[in-house]
């Protein structure tokens, strides 16, 4: 979603802003803007669409950007207003002095519209970020904290925000309440930003704001304050992402470099927490000793879109291998429905981000009803890792590409792992904890094999890529798989897709059935193979073109169907991760036919950082 970017320092601003602007494309926006103070002006410039169409209106601002100074910078994801230049940001105050940028939503802006238009005050656009220049600008006496601060005592809602003005060369205000704000420290210059993306090349030193924190950033000083203007000391977090995780390098796109990293992000997610003396799994950020694990009698998890879906697996795994009663609930559900959390619940929330709008508020309810909360994060330092204070990193780097890969897979590893240490805790032995642990040190090789396969894969998505609906189905496991490539096929190519679990075709979409929509049947060679086939019998009879996934020398599925791709042999447990692999390429190669922009697709952002 929006995505914030300021810099303040000796060098030219704008070039590093609009740089920063880039690397936070991935976010998924649609118009972007800068704001620039240098030589006693405050220059603003903003554009529909994207990052290159801003560069192209900088043309007509001769000289721009050269001059050093300081500047705020943004991509907005539409909310209030139409995507339009007006709606962009920056917003300025009326007399132009102030700039401001705004991650989150101000649920009470049209009662500070009313307001400040009471006061005489016009606006120029229709969104809720504008209020907040006009109330900084009414509340200044000379300092732009304190305005800023009084500001954002009226404001009901969620901000990530940075504030530049005219009186104040050099210096940015930065703010956070449910938005993330993330200060870069440079070497005499400093930056502001909502994602450490947009720091990578010129920090890996950052300071995480906390919610109700607010800074004063010039290019020499950093003044941290706390909601009550009390100063206050933050860490300062090493990132030890490199450049070269960011950018796409040889790869046409984020998404297919994502999806060839998987080996070695599945390296990465399994490295030092396999203990094969114990043959469990050690996971330290859990902080809970073998009795408090013991104590665990139930498992909630909580994700949204591929999150939910590696939760679905964790639910196999959980209650299959370590025998714990597990269930899984679309975040936005838990977070309303008054879930039952008991103190020897656990909750799992899973948030690739850890930014995600109803993943936090699941988080803040299971911690409220006193569950023990830890949660599965990537993004090292986000809202969801901080706040539920123990969890496990994925270690998947930083994930570009809008439609998930690498983070769903390191995901459902994690799972593994996890089941993988509650089931020794509990019922495993240590000769079946190990056989297990053995499995999933294999993963990367599995995935290789798979990766291997991409150039028939590819032919196979080049002569499906026509059709307009896709039906997905498997079993077991592999039916949250089978849920995790229809959403992979529909999010990146715009094909109508669904998953379904194959026993559920009968009971009603197979009255779609015909020549127009190919099924995708998840067919591996384990339990569960039997009934999937009768289901493909049940397809073909209604003439829907049936492409099968098959674990490579199983020959029984293969007569049966139009097309198959080929999986190596794996156990029931591991066999949704080649899997998965085979159905991101799919998508990816469909989207790539059809001439989808695979990367940031339409409508989407990156994390939903909104309810
Ligand atoms: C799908 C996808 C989304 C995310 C969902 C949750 O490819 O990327 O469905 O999985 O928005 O995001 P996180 O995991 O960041 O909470």
């Amino acid at each position: 979603m929006c995505g914030i970017i300021g810099y303040t320092g000796p060098r030219a601003a704008v070039p590093i802003l609009i740089d920063g602007l880039k690397r936070l494309e991935y976010r998924g926006y649609d118009s972007a803007g800068l704001a620039v103070v240098a030589d006693g002006r405050l220059s603003e410039v903003k554009a529909v669409g994207k990052v290159h169409q801003l560069e192209e209106a900088l043309a007509a601002h001769a000289g721009l950007e050269e001059k050093s100074g300081c500047g705020i910078a943004h991509t907005r994801w539409a909310t209030h207003g139409a995507p339009s230049t007006p709606n962009a940001h920056p917003h300025l105050d009326e007399s132009g002095q102030i700039a401001i940028v705004h991650n989150g939503i101000i649920e009470n802006y049209q009662e500070l519209r009313r307001y400040l238009e009471g006061k005489g005050c016009h606006f120029r656009s229709q969104t809720d970020s504008e209020v907040i220049a006009n109330l900084i600008a009414e509340a200044y006496e000379g300092d732009l904290l304190a305005a800023t601060a009084a500001t954002l005592e009226q404001l009901n809602g969620t901000y990530g925000i940075a504030v530049v003005s005219v009186r104040h060369p050099g210096l940015i205000v930065t703010a956070r309440k449910g938005s993330p704000i993330v200060i870069g420290i440079g070497k005499g210059e400093n930056l502001v930003a909502s994602d450490v993306a947009a720091l990578l090349a010129h920090t890996r030193e950052v300071i995480y704001l906390d919610d109700g924190d607010i800074a004063v950033v010039t290019a020499d000083r950093i003044d941290l304050r706390n909601v009550k203007n009390v100063p206050v000391e933050r860490e300062i977090a090493k990132i030890d992402w490199d450049m070269g995780a960011a950018e796409k390098g040889n790869f046409p796109h984020f998404m297919l470099k994502e999806i060839f990293e998987q080996p070695e992000t599945i390296e990465n997610a399994i490295r030092g927490r396999i203990d094969h003396s114990m043959g469990t799994a050690v996971l330290a950020g859990m902080n809970l000793s073998p009795r408090e694990l013991a104590t665990i009698s139930r498992i909630v998890i909580a994700g949204c879109g591929s999150s939910l879906h590696a939760g679905m697996l964790g639910e196999y795994y959980f209650e299959d291998i370590a025998g714990v009663s597990t269930s899984v609930e679309q975040a936005a559900e838990f977070r309303y429905r008054n879930p039952i959390i008991e103190p020897n619940t656990l909750v799992i929330p899973i948030s690739q981000s850890g930014e995600t709008a109803d993943t936090i508020a699941a988080v803040r309810e299971a911690s409220a009803k006193g569950g023990v909360v830890t949660a599965l994060c990537n993004v090292v330092g986000s809202t969801i890792a901080r706040e539920a204070g123990r969890g496990i990193y994925l270690h998947a780097g930083p994930e570009i590409s809008v439609a998930s890969t690498k983070a769903f897979s390191s995901q459902v590893v994690v799972l593994l792992l996890y089941a993988l240490m509650l089931g020794r805790n509990r019922r495993l032995s240590r000769s079946d904890g190990e056989e297990l642990a053995r499995e999933i040190e294999a993963v990367p090789g599995l995935i290789r094999e798979v990766l291997r396969e991409a150039p028939k894969i590819k032919e196979i998505a080049d002569r499906y890529a026509r059709f307009e609906d896709f039906f997905f189905i498997g079993r077991g496991c592999l039916y949250p798989t089978a849920l995790e490539g229809a959403l992979k096929l529909k999010e990146i190519s715009y094909i109508h897709a669904e998953g379904y679990h194959a026993a559920e075709l009968k009971h009603g979409p197979i009255s779609l059935l015909d020549e127009r929509h190919p099924v995708l049947a998840l067919a591996n060679d384990i339990p569960g193979k039997d009934k999937i086939i009768g289901n493909i019998q049940e397809c073909r009879a209604r003439k829907s073109p049936v492409v099968a996934v098959v674990t490579r020398g199983d020959s029984s599925v293969v007569k049966m169907t139009d097309d198959v791709i080929e999986i190596p042999p794996c156990s029931r447990f591991i066999a949704p991760l080649p899997t998965v692999v085979a159905l991101q390429l799919f998508a990816y190669y469909v989207a790539v036919a059809r001439g989808c922009e695979v990367d940031q697709p339409r409508n989407l952002a990156k994390s939903v950082t909104v309810e």
